[in-house]
């Protein structure tokens, strides 16, 4: 109890909002037993892996883009703290042995070319997905889900302001792109168009021209 009172506030500075998410996730990732945490949902789920990994030294992989080189950095590092983003578009094949590794803690495959057989204790899996029916049923039992909710109109406000925050026109670049229906990327890619119109405005004006 006591060291909760004087538990660090540091990490994922960089999100906006979802203070609750952050706890729970700080939580499992200062707890001495395992958790494995899904996020799904609407936004931030990448944004929440880099913070994970920026908190806690861990790996960071790309399911969509799975290869070997996953098992090669597993057997050399041996991580405790595993970040896959974008898991649902894992290959079946890498989701089962992922299976058997959260059960077990071993990973063991046999391929032409390489053979794996190595353990991990206690390591944490921190993954994102969208269509978390793409994951077995007995995966996504293994996980404790986290589900980001869609912004509100306040919230999606407060993200532009966040990600533009050098632009003083952030809220209203964030109330335009919420009244069209975009979404946050839309924010930041307008807010890099009207940074690129301002620079040579603002050049111009210290070069004396
Ligand atoms: N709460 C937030 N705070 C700060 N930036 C945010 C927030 N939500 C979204 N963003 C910004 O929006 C963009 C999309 O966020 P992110 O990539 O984390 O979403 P995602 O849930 O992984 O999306 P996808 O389903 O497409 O993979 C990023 O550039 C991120 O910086
Ligand atoms: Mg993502």
């Amino acid at each position: 109890m006591i060291l909760d009172l004087f538990r660090k506030e540091v990490g994922f500075e960089n999100i906006q909002g979802y203070d609750d998410i952050k706890d729970i996730v700080k939580r499992a990732l200062d707890a001495e037993d395992n958790y494995n945490l899904l996020f799904i949902g609407a936004s931030a789920k990448t944004l929440f892996l880099l913070g994970i990994i920026e908190y806690k030294k861990g790996v960071y992989f790309d399911g969509s883009n799975t290869t070997n080189r996953i098992l090669d950095v597993l057997e050399e590092h041996r991580p405790k703290i595993i970040c896959i983003d974008e898991l649902d578009k894992m290959p079946r094949q890498f989701q089962d042995k992922l299976l058997n590794f959260m059960e077990s803690g071993h990973i063991k495959v046999d391929q032409m070319r390489k053979h794996y057989d190595f353990k991990i204790k206690g390591a944490k899996v921190f993954a994102a997905c969208n269509e978390i029916t793409r994951l077995s049923r007995a995966l996504q039992s293994r996980f404790r889900r986290l589900h980001l909710p869609s912004y509100t109109e306040q919230q999606f406000l407060e993200v532009s302001i966040k990600v533009l925050s050098n632009l003083k026109i952030a809220s209203v670049i964030g109330k335009a792109v919420w009244d069209q229906g975009g979404d946050i990327r839309d924010v930041i890619s307008i807010g890099k168009l009207v940074e690129r119109m301002m620079v040579p405005k603002i050049s111009r004006r210290y070069s004396g021209q």
